[in-house]
This record gives C-alpha cells, sequence and structure tokens, in this order.
C-alpha cells in the first residue's frame, strides 16, 4: 500500500540574518509533530553546524559537519558558502514483506542545503537533513562536479555535541567485530582501549578511543537518544570517537591500511545517513522506525520465496563440544587450536541431519542448519593460511546433501545452507557463482554465513569500505538466486533489508554461542535487556535463543546460561528475527513441557508494542502474528528480580484469547535455580490485567491464541 499523500508543506523554513553578523545563515526544519528541530547554520567563516532540539531543548548543541580530509588534496573545512536550498515533505506508508509489523509510517521534512567553496578549487558539497517524529538523519551527497571524476576520502569528522555527561550503552569501536559485551559508563567514562585484550575474539582492532553504533543514551532528564547510521552502502563503517572534553563524538570511519585510505568512490554519490534516534521513553527506540525508513524501497519485488521461519540445527552441539565441524580432528573454540582426536565426532553426517529433520517436522518447525557439511574444516581454526581452503559446494563423505535436502522436502523442512568462509572473502566469491547456483538448484532459500578470523587480504578489516562491498555483493548474489542471506560477523546492520529483504538477520553481537565456550563467564544477565535497547534498533539479530539445560552439563562443566529458562522462551518475542533458532539438542527439548511454547510462538508480526522497559533493567513486548491474529508477550529482566504489570488494552475488542503463561518458578534465580517454571493457563480480554513476578535474570513468555 502506497498513500502518495504529498501534502502541503509543513516546514518551517526560514532565514533571517543577524544585524551583528550579516553572513550568519540559519535554516531550519522540523519533525511532523513539531518536537523534533534540526538547525542548519552556517558561520561568519563559511563553516557549517548544525544544531539538534527536542521540546525546545538542545538534544545535540553547535556542531561542525562536512567536513574530510582527502588524500593528496586539502581538507574540506570551512570557507563555503551556501548555493542553493530545497525543502520537501513526505508523508506515506511502505509494507515490510515480513517483519515485526506490516505497514510502516515514513513520514518525514527534508531540508537539503547546496554548499560551494568560496575559493579555488570550489568543491561542492550538499548537506540533506531529513526530520522525523521518531529521531533525525543526515548525510552528504558530494555532487558531480567540474575537473573531479573521483575521492578519496581519509576520514569524515562529523562532530556529535551532547548537552550533558549522559549515561551510554556502549561497545568498543572495533574494526574487526561487534561481538563485545556492553559497558554502562557515563560519556566521560567510555574507556574502549581497556577493551582491546579479548581472549575470546580471533579478531579484534580497536585503534582509538571509540564506540561502535548503535550506542544508546539517556540525559540527566530522561530522554533517550540512540546514535546509528543508516544505508551503509559503498563506505566505510561509522565509529564515533569520544572527545571527552567537548563532551562530544566525533565520527571516525574504519579504514584499510592495505589501501591507505577510508573511502574511494566516483562522482556523484551520498555517504549513509548519521541517525540520531530521539524517544522521550526507552521503548519507543524500539518501536522507532527511523533505520529502516532512511533506506531506500524493496528493489527485489516479491521474496515470497524466503518464508520466516524457525530453525533447529547441527550447530550447538559442535559449541559444546559433542562433536566436530569437520569430520577428523577436534577444534576448542576456547582456545582457538585444533588437535587431532581418535575417532570421527563429525556431526554434520546424513544420519543426523535426518534426525534434526525428523525432530523439527514433528515440532512445527520448518528450517535445518546443518554446519561442518563442507570440506576444508579441518584446516579452520589456528591454521594460518586460510585461502583457498573452504570448499563450499563439495559435502564431507560421511554427509549425501542431496539426500538431505529430499529427505527434508518429504517432511516439510528446508535445509538452511551453512558457508563459513574463514574471513577470506577472495576465496568465497571465487566460488559464490557455483555455490548460489548449487543452493538454486537444489531449492535451498537461506545461508548462514560467516567470517570468523581476521580478514585476508592483511590490512583489511571486517568494517572497512572494501569489506561492506563483499557483503553487499553476496547478498546481491543471494537475491539473484533467490536466497537470504543470515550473516555472522557481518557488516552491521542498517536497515539495508528494507531495499534487499532477502537480507534477513545477522549475527553482529555476543550471541548465545558465548555462553558455551566464553572465558569470562559467558553473557551476563543484563546482557540482552541491554542488546534490546542497541543494538537490535540497527535490525534483525540471530541470537540463537532456546536452550534449556541452561548448566550445558555433562558438556561444559565451566560454563553456563546466565538467565532462567522462562527467559529463554522470552527471547523469542523479545529479540526480532524472521529466523529463530530453537538451538538446544533435541534431548532437551524432548517430552519438555516448555517447548510447547516454541513449537507455537509465531516468527512474522502484523504489530509490535513495546509494554515497558528501561535500557539495561527489563523491557516487555507484545506481537500479533500475521494471518491468525495469535498474540504473543516476553518479558526479561536482568539480575535483579522484579513485578511486571501488563494492561491487555491493546487486544482488539471482544476476543477471547485462551493464553498460556510460561513464567520463573518461585524459586527461580538464574544461578542458583534456572530451571523452576510454571505454566498457568487462563482467558484473556482486552479488560485483563495481570502482574507477573520476574526472578533474577528471569523473564516470563505467554501465547494468547484466539
Ligand atoms: C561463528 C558463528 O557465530 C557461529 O554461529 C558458527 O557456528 C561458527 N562461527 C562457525 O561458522
Ligand atoms: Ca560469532
Amino acid at each position: 500500500m502506497k498513500l502518495n499523500i504529498q501534502h502541503l508543506l509543513i516546514i518551517i523554513l526560514f532565514l533571517f540574518s543577524m544585524s551583528c553578523s550579516p553572513e550568519k545563515s540559519y535554516y531550519k526544519v522540523s519533525s511532523p509533530d513539531g518536537k523534533n528541530v534540526i538547525e542548519f547554520i552556517l558561520d561568519e567563516n563559511g563553516t557549517p553546524h548544525y544544531k539538534v532540539l527536542h521540546d525546545e531543548k538542545i538534544v545535540i548543541d553547535t556542531s561542525q559537519l562536512a567536513n574530510f580530509d582527502f588524500q593528496e588534496q586539502p581538507s574540506l573545512n570551512g570557507q563555503l558558502k551556501i548555493l542553493k536550498t530545497s525543502t520537501r515533505s513526505q508523508d506515506e506508508y511502505w509494507e515490510m514483506p515480513w517483519g515485526e509489523q506490516r505497514t510502516v509510517k515514513d513520514n518525514f521534512n527534508e531540508l537539503i542545503i547546496s554548499l560551494g567553496e568560496e575559493k579555488e578549487p570550489k568543491r561542492k558539497i550538499n548537506v540533506i537533513f531529513k526530520a522525523y517524529d521518531d529521531g533525525i538523519g543526515f548525510r552528504y551527497q558530494f555532487p558531480e562536479q567540474n575537473g573531479v571524476d573521483s575521492i578519496v576520502i581519509m576520514d569524515e569528522n562529523t562532530q556529535f555535541k551532547l548537552a550533558g555527561d549522559h549515561s551510554c550503552w556502549w561497545i568498543p569501536g572495533d574494526w574487526d567485530i561487534y561481538e563485545h559485551l556492553y559497558n554502562t559508563t557515563k560519556f566521560s567514562e567510555i574507556d574502549a582501549i581497556s577493551k582491546r585484550d579479548h581472549p575470546d575474539l580471533a579478531q579484534t582492532y580497536i585503534p582509538e578511543n571509540a564506540v561502535n553504533t548503535p550506542v544508546t543514551m539517556r540525559t540527566e532528564a530522561g530522554l533517550h537518544l540512540s546514535f546509528h547510521e543508516a544505508n551503509l552502502t559503498n563506505y566505510a563503517d561509522m565509529t564515533l570517537k569520544a572527545d571527552k572534553e567537548n563532551l562530544a563524538f566525533q565520527s571516525e570511519l574504519v579504514g584499510s591500511d592495505r589501501l591507505g585510505y577510508k573511502v574511494k568512490r566516483e562522482l556523484p554519490f551520498h555517504t549513509p545517513w548519521r541517525t540520531i534516534q530521539i524517544a522521550e521513553k526507552a521503548g519507543d527506540l524500539i518501536e522507532s522506525k527511523l533505520i529502516v525508513n532512511l533506506n531506500e524501497p524493496n528493489k527485489l519485488g516479491d521474496v515470497s520465496w524466503f518464508k520466516p521461519k524457525k530453525y533447529v540445527g547441527i550447530w550447538w552441539e559442535m559449541h559444546l563440544g559433542k562433536s566436530t565441524w569437520d569430520m577428523e580432528a577436534t577444534q576448542d573454540m576456547t582456545t582457538y587450536t585444533t588437535s587431532q582426536a581418535s575417532g570421527s565426532k563429525h556431526g554434520a553426517t546424513t544420519e543426523n541431519a535426518k534426525r534434526y529433520i525428523d525432530f523439527a517436522s514433528q515440532n512445527n518447525i520448518t528450517g535445518v542448519l546443518v554446519e561442518g557439511w563442507n570440506t576444508g574444516w579441518d584446516h579452520w581454526i589456528g591454521f594460518v593460511d586460510r585461502e583457498g581452503v573452504f570448499d563450499f559446494v563439495t559435502p564431507y563423505a560421511d554427509y549425501d546433501l542431496k539426500e538431505v535436502v529430499k529427505y527434508g522436502k518429504e517432511k516439510g523442512v528446508e535445509l538452511i545452507m551453512h558457508h563459513e568462509t574463514s574471513a577470506a572473502p577472495r576465496t568465497y566469491e571465487k566460488q559464490l557463482d557455483t555455490a548460489y547456483a548449487l543452493m538454486q538448484k537444489l531449492g535451498i532459500h537461506s545461508v548462514k554465513t560467516g567470517y570468523v578470523g581476521k580478514i585476508i587480504p592483511k590490512g583489511e578489516y571486517h568494517h572497512g569500505q572494501w569489506m561492506v562491498n563483499h557483503y553487499r555483493r553476496v547478498l546481491l548474489k543471494g537475491a539473484d538466486t533467490q536466497v537470504a542471506i543470515n550473516a555472522h560477523e557481518p557488516i552491521k546492520a542498517t536497515g539495508i533489508r528494507r531495499t534487499y529483504p532477502n537480507a534477513i538477520a545477522r549475527e553482529g553481537l555476543r550471541g548465545q554461542e558465548f555462553n558455551a565456550w566464553a572465558s569470562d563467564g559467558g553473557n551476563p544477565p543484563e546482557h540482552l535487556p541491554i542488546v534490546a535497547f542497541t543494538r537490535m534498533l540497527a535490525g534483525p539479530i540471530d541470537f540463537t535463543p532456546g536452550v534449556f539445560n541452561i548448566k550445558l552439563s555433562p558438556y561444559k562443566e565451566n560454563n553456563q546460561i546466565n538467565t532462567t529458562l522462562s527467559q529463554q522462551l522470552a527471547l523469542y518475542v523479545v529479540i526480532y528475527s524472521p529466523i529463530q533458532m530453537a538451538c538446544d539438542l533435541p534431548e532437551s527439548y524432548e517430552g519438555h513441557p516448555a517447548f510447547q511454547f516454541i513449537r507455537d510462538v509465531g516468527v512474522d508480526w502484523e504489530q509490535t508494542k513495546v509494554l515497558n522497559g528501561e535500557v539495561g533493567d527489563f523491557v516487555t513486548i507484545a506481537r500479533e502474528e500475521r494471518e491468525t491474529g495469535n498474540w504473543f508477550i516476553g518479558s526479561i529482566t536482568d539480575e535483579n528480580s522484579r513485578d511486571i504489570s501488563i494492561n491487555f488494552n491493546f487486544l482488539s475488542d471482544g476476543i477471547e484469547y485462551k493464553a498460556s503463561l510460561y513464567r520463573d518458578g518461585d524459586d527461580a534465580h538464574w544461578d542458583k535455580n534456572p530451571t523452576s517454571y510454571k505454566i498457568d493457563q487462563m482467558t484473556i480480554t482486552n479488560e485483563s490485567e495481570l502482574t507477573v513476578h520476574l526472578a533474577e535474570g528471569g523473564g516470563f513468555a505467554m501465547s494468547l491464541m484466539k
């Protein structure tokens, strides 16, 4: 549905001169509801600045814009004049082919300022601002200009001056990986450098005291802000350097030591959007659609060949050390070493895959992931020269790919392909045609990709322009062959799923796997109540919830999941993804009454409501399933127990729902008694109210069936 309501301009655009400094110019643009205001200021020296206000209070104080360093060219830094300005408004709706809601409102006011240097070489740059009710975005455009076909950017120095020393939830600005724990500090206490040595990461590079995005903040007055970017295309990931003296962030692009620059582009081009989500309530950050709205509409058309799904797989058993990815050796995720074992513990055998397919088909689960199916794993970790090692079409001798696909089809279960590239993208690209043709031939419509390790060639990083372009090539190859991509060790989500809806999910955070082998005790109970308000604002997450064997016995005596079992259920609703894994071993689920929730829970939503929440403390989300109209609710808490009250007035009038509540037992505790749970049956209408107790590290899940 596209309502092209190009209604009357509601932009309040005005230009006035101040008598004291006639050359200083101001323009401003407001959000449709008038609450968010962006001011553009060109000062007496021709240096462009912007300012952001919410309800007339400063969110971003006067901060410099359009400040770039180039290779073999003077920096662009002031001495500009305004060549032209224009404004535009839009109020439209668009539909998500799959998503956390069906219909998205895309309503903004735009202001474009065209700037040019006063003196030679008279370069030009445009700044485009968009003001939405849920935040603001701006980006630069390098238009076509005389004598310049391309530019080489050494850095972009965009400033974000804060109005106070806010509370921040951040991960370090690592050029290679997002799999860090979140830190909760004041802005002035951000210390990314101290996060440099990470025993459990195969790759990490933190050159500056910078954070990665989304980075979320709360001001003293209780306003919530989250800084990120949208539509990261053919450019480098933006990290944000903490300038403590000025209480400001400054953009710091991820570079390439091999090429010696950050970005190379032909003109004309746009940078990604620099975004600030602004919310009075923490939960409104989650409901905000700013990031997808700042991306271009669907370019693929019908993608109904991809069906949102729950999946199981030959995966957790390797992370537990019960089986191995490769046929003969044993790999230890904790130490990243490989040793020869006696006898094969290979997980990806035809027989084991059929066992998972049987389990899936009996339990309303339509996908099975098989890792370790292809040759190359014997050289996976601890092996320096990973180029040319993985083969994406040749199965191990004990795995009959065609037979597994056929068996799955008979049972209504589709295989999810797996491609671990071991961060050797050139090896992968050489095989893209054949690997994706194979999936197309077999009718496999999704693949999980992986990029563990330091990028080959040396000097490239996961988040630099060179890799951004690699990830995009893979996505486009998938689009051509009807394959959806779930990338691990990915580039961050920036809303590209709107344009290419075969970008279904990604990791890009410290996932469940760390609980199986991390040497620091795994993800603490506050992890997911932070993730919901940070990483999740970027897009769908393949977190792989659903561990029932919380203490991981007998496999990993020193590790465990740091939540209750009920919280594991709640994650199917709280953490959004159109593919959700039930990651534990089938034997952990067989005969378990709580598994009914995983059987029932939806994966594709008509609408989403965040009922309550505070960053890092707790969050409760309700989602209505498409087609059935059933509702599911998930609530999670950090290490503190609490009572959550729900008013069901969001349900439709006159409908009685048969509800099942899966909650923490009275004696539940994430460490002392994580598997204590209760199931209560009840009838719920839109007049019902309910208070549920959440244990320390606990949660609840609820299904409301029509
Ligand atoms: C890291 C991924 O996050 C994990 O899910 C996968 O099992 C391994 N790499 C192997 O590809
Ligand atoms: Ca990972």
